[in-house]
């Protein structure tokens, strides 16, 4: 997993601190990041707890199932996974990221036609699976008027050599990173009163890469979370620069729609804690070494 400055100081939101579309193109050795040595052991655990929930597949999404797994495949280059499991699945087990594979039916839009989604903070794989792009964001502010043609558009036209990537970032009061109940979390995070200015509280980066699968002609959208505590973020003073400059500027419409209004208090302690001079980090320390 790259450190945390890269992961903050690299702005989460792809350039933009409210809503936007924020793609950049990367090259393919950066597509998928890795950093996690057994993913299967976490998504195997949710399969059979909570299946409906983080995977799902149409009938007649298996030939570009099998395009993304083979892509995967050579990019990272892994041995072929054992047979029976669908190919979606079986890739996606092998990485950290979420893999949702998009697909335009006839005279329709880009739909989901599956996931395997273990990462789920707002939304579940059955609540995705046939969705598309204009359901799927119905609740983002300003994405039917301003966002939904353009994002059609780059799916319709993404080249089969590019790869682009989209960041996007939020406070939570959860440290998992299956986390479906995210309102009553958020409810729980007015509830904090924490001892340290920002405990309990995590700092969550999306990031998001979409690819052309050229033999069938879908889309494969990747998500990763990283969710850092925040208190980890006042060991880099880049970071906290950068994050104080991207809290600050986060619109209201940005700010409703993530809920931050139950983490502002322990935000804004948290910032005023590490712009606060020597003496307060002292009492700080003091008090962590007592028993
Ligand atoms: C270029 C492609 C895309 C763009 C620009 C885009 C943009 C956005 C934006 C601006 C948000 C609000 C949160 C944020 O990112 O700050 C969002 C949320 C979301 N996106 Fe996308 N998106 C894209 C592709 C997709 C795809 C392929 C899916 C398929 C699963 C998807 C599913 C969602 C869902 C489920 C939400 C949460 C909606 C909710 O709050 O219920 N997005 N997207």
């Amino acid at each position: 997993m790259p450190p945390l400055a890269s992961r903050f100081a690299d702005p989460p939101w792809g350039g933009l601190p409210g809503f936007g579309i924020g793609l950049r193109r990367i090259p393919a050795g950066d597509w998928l990041e890795g950093g996690e040595a057994r993913p299967w052991v976490r998504k195997d655990r949710l399969q059979r707890t909570v299946p409906l929930k983080v995977w799902g597949e149409t009938p007649g999404s298996r030939p570009g199932q099998a395009e993304v797994a083979e892509m995967i495949r050579q990019s990272l280059g892994l041995r072929p996974g054992a047979p029976g499991r669908p190919p979606l699945l079986e890739a996606a087990r092998r990485v950290p990221d979420d893999l949702v594979l998009m697909e335009k039916p006839e005279g329709g839009d880009w739909t989901v036609s599956a996931l395997s989604l273990c990462a789920g903070s707002f939304f579940t794989a059955d609540e995705a699976l046939g969705r598309d792009l204009a359901a799927l964001h119905g609740p983002v502010p300003g994405f039917q008027d301003r966002i939904l043609v353009r994002v059609r558009r780059i799916f319709d036209r993404l080249p089969a050599d590019e790869i682009v990537e989209r960041r996007n970032w939020s406070v939570v009061a959860w440290s998992s990173l299956y986390a479906p109940e995210a309102a009553a979390a958020r409810r729980r995070a007015l509830a904090l009163r924490p001892r340290r200015p920002g405990a309990g509280l995590f700092l969550r980066c999306e990031r998001q890469t979409l690819r052309r699968l050229p033999r069938t002609g879908g889309v494969l959208f990747t998500i990763r979370i990283h969710l850092t505590p925040l208190r980890d973020l006042a060991a880099d003073p880049g970071a906290v620069r950068v994050f104080a400059w991207a809290w600050a500027q986060a619109p209201e419409d940005f700010r409703r729609y993530k809920g931050l209004a139950a983490v502002t208090p322990g935000v804004e302690a948290f910032l005023a804690d590490c712009a606060a001079p020597g003496p307060q980090t002292v009492t700080e320390s003091r008090e962590e070494s007592s028993p």
